[in-house]
């Protein structure tokens, strides 16, 4: 349609390769919202009579109900929801045909493309919020539940599990604003930048970009139209996210074995296998750290794609929103699950402190201690080492050892020493900005604000 140079229609097999309306069709709502804010601007500047512009406006009202009750069915040989929508709206009203003055597809895509965007990642903020809310409340039940902390998957230190889950409420934290930064590299409005070199015609792009929503339109036409960067913004934050879901994600994996059996999963999150009737297996958690490499993969798709493509628009740019859309209803599935589940968690405290009981874990107490008795610290290390080494030669732990057995191996050990080692011990000791101490854990939660 709309084409004059043209002596032959498109071969079929070519409509179906080059079509993005599969694709973009999601998109409908927020490129009629994209052209009213046109039209309107349109009408105000005199480019249409005023009663033109309404009436268009009227008939993209028109259209929109029907895609809103389903029964605009879009049709591929109009190859994208743009022409789409364009075309219907000129059936609805023939003045449609002026509807397109001043714009082309390339600033309009750019448009709709940052207006979708810009909706869900709004969405995606507060589902963000709710699982950085979950890290909080689980945190303040779980500040006096000690867990071993690890190293290497080493025990290394006792935790508090308050500690634990506030270490990834920092981790998400910086992950919204990631996602605030990707909204706002989105936040500049393309609509106007036509093809890639503005119009002849006098638009008036701060109207449009006003209406729209965005802080101010686009700066370059040729910028506008060409680089995709505030999508990428936003795929990194999406990669980051999910890298920091997949570790999350294999800890409680790991600690729901019956090997470490420190938490309780719940039921309706788990599955049951299909042969072994004593399963439950944590699927829910498994299926998020399995969904972060296709998050990655759009990343590294879209990168790609963007590699070596020449100023301004080539079409290899319509590719740049399928992983687009699959990266976000991934993610958006994936946060809401693992807030739900999370909520649920169950920590079994006696297991978690039996097997710190029979480690070494408070090694480093010990020679801490022994340094505040002014022995230097790598002495106090070497100490501490041997004794360890002879603890396990002779099948011993240290809560087995009498003080003079102690002493026999660390003079400077006394009394007061045995007194500070027990894991609650270790962990309120640690009170020192950001570390373990039941006190900065409390501290903590109280400053958050969400
Ligand atoms: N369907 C296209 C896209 O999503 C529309 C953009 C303009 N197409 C063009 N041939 N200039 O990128």
């Amino acid at each position: 349609m709309w084409h004059g140079r043209f002596k032959q229609g498109m071969a079929e097999m070519v409509k179906d390769f080059t079509q993005s309306l599969d694709i973009d069709w999601r998109m409908a709502e927020c490129d009629i919202q994209g052209s009213i804010a046109h039209v309107r601007m349109l009408g105000k500047t005199g480019l249409l009579k005023v009663d033109e512009a309404e009436k268009i406006e009227l008939g993209l009202q028109k259209v929109l109900r029907e895609i809103q009750n389903g029964t605009f069915k879009p049709s591929r040989d109009l190859e994208d929801v743009h022409m789409n929508i364009e075309a219907r709206l000129t059936e609805i009203e023939p003045l449609g045909a002026k509807l397109h003055t001043a714009r082309s597809r390339n600033d309009q895509v750019a448009t709709t493309t940052r207006l979708y965007l810009r909706e869900r990642l709004k969405s995606l903020t507060l589902d963000l919020r709710e699982l950085l809310k979950v890290f909080v409340n689980n945190a303040e039940h779980h500040v006096n539940v000690i867990i071993p902390g690890y190293t290497h998957m080493q025990q290394a230190q006792p935790i508090s599990m308050g500690h634990y889950w506030l270490a990834w409420y920092e981790a998400f934290k910086r992950d919204s604003s990631r996602l605030d930064f990707a909204l706002d590299s989105l936040n500049e409005c393309p609509l106007g930048a036509g093809a890639l070199a503005g119009s002849t015609l006098p638009i008036d792009r701060e109207m449009t970009s006003e209406i729209l929503g965005f802080s101010s339109p686009t700066r370059n036409s040729l910028d506008s139209v060409a680089q995709r960067d505030y999508m990428t913004d936003y795929h990194y934050f999406a990669s980051m996210l999910m890298i920091h879901v997949s570790r999350l994600c294999n800890d409680l994996i790991n600690w729901n074995t019956q090997e470490f059996a420190f938490i309780v999963l719940p039921d309706e999150f788990c599955t049951g296998s299909s042969m072994m009737p004593q399963k439950k297996n944590p699927d829910v958690l498994e299926l998020a750290r399995g969904k972060t490499g296709q998050v990655i993969g759009n990343f590294i798709d879209l990168l790609f794609t963007l590699k070596g493509l020449p100023m301004t628009y080539n079409r290899d740019l319509q590719e740049d929103k399928r992983g687009l859309w699959a990266s976000l209803d991934t993610v958006e599935s994936v946060v809401r699950i693992l807030t739900a589940l999370l909520a649920k968690v169950d920590v079994n405290e006696k297991v978690a402190l039996s097997g710190l009981e029979k480690g070494y874990s408070l090694a480093t107490d010990v020679a801490e201690y022994l340094v505040s008795k002014g022995v230097p610290f790598r002495d106090a290390h070497m100490k501490v080492g041997k004794l360890v080494g002879w603890c396990i030669e002779n099948n011993l732990s240290f809560e087995d050892l009498t003080l003079t057995q102690w002493q026999e191996h660390i003079p400077e050990v006394d009394e007061a020493m045995l007194k500070i080692l027990s894991p609650r011990e270790s962990v309120r000791r640690r009170n020192v900005f950001g570390g373990t101490g039941f006190d900065q854990v409390m501290e903590r939660i109280q400053e958050v604000n969400l």
